[in-house]
């Protein structure tokens, strides 16, 4: 007989798509095996986020993240999870490029990963994208507002919707994602207004992030709110832990007990003598 627990049963594309205007869905970011065995129970969507490029790697931009970096990470996220729905962000480059180079790349994430879905940035000009990919068993979360693989094109990183031009633009992009047929959409850095409009507009469930109570779920980062990445808190995270500060205490702990020679104790060592 096995001894494993009975696992619980995954959430799936479809129960996240059917909280749309029920209860709020609650996402986080995951890239490592064991931060999500931490986080699984208590979220409904463990994103790895291709934030993992500027949160892990030390990257500036999340640009230099590639493929087989998205690939690795999200296969840890899935084998240390079995409750949350998995979706994996596709990094800059392998998917704008045409339908059939996004269609190869996310087939690759899929089923590399065991992933539910994939993320990926854009609005209007993605459409066609996520039409093809959303007919051919490929489930896309999308993600508008502040898109950060085209800060270069933004020219930084500034909350979006400022002008009518500029909202009327994130809310055509929100509604043709929606038809094209995303399960849910990301609005990022978006003015409050603008994401509430955007969330009552649409009938798939909108994700915010820097965006608006009113969207049907929300997503940070997990080290943004576990105080696990810089010291600069951005207006829209809310921090519930200082675990830097705690590593940092609990390392600098370990350093003094190794140089005063109190680790390993004796608890920690084995002293039976070596057999003859
Ligand atoms: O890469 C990421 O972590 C994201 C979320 C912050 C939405 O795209």
């Amino acid at each position: 007989m096995s001894t494993k627990t009975t696992r619980s049963q995954r959430l799936t594309v479809r129960d996240i798509a059917a909280r749309k205007g029920t209860t709020p869905i609650v996402c986080v970011t995951a890239y490592t095996a064991p931060m999500a065995g931490f986080m699984d129970e208590a979220v409904d969507v463990l994103l790895v986020g291709d934030s993992l490029g500027m949160v892990l790697y030390g990257f500036d931009s999340t640009l230099p993240v590639t493929l087989d970096m998205m690939i690795a990470h999200g296969a840890a996220v899935v084998r240390g999870s079995d409750h949350a729905c998995v979706v994996v962000d596709m990094p800059f480059g392998s998917y704008q490029a045409s339908p059939a180079q996004a269609f190869e790349s996310c087939a690759r994430v899929l089923a590399e990963t065991g992933c539910a879905a994939v993320k990926l940035e854009g609005g209007r000009e993605m459409a066609e994208t996520i039409r093809f990919l959303s007919t051919r068993g490929v489930p896309v979360m999308a993600h508008v507002g502040l898109t950060p693989q085209s800060f270069n094109q933004f020219g930084g990183f500034r909350t979006r919707g400022r002008t009518m031009t500029e909202a009327e633009d994130i809310a055509a992009d929100a509604e043709a994602v929606a038809d094209a047929g995303a399960f849910s959409v990301v609005i990022e850095g978006t003015l409050e207004p603008v994401a509430r409009a955007i969330t009552e507009n649409l009938k798939i469930p909108t994700i915010g992030i820097g965006a608006s109570p009113a969207c049907d779920g929300q997503v940070l980062v997990a080290e943004d709110l576990l105080g696990l990445f810089s010291d600069f808190t951005p207006k829209f995270v809310k921090r519930y832990a200082n675990l830097g500060a705690d590593v940092t205490k609990a390392v600098t702990a370990y350093a003094a007990d190794v140089r005063a020679r109190r680790f390993p104790g004796p608890e920690h060592t084995t002293s039976a003598k070596p057999k003859k």
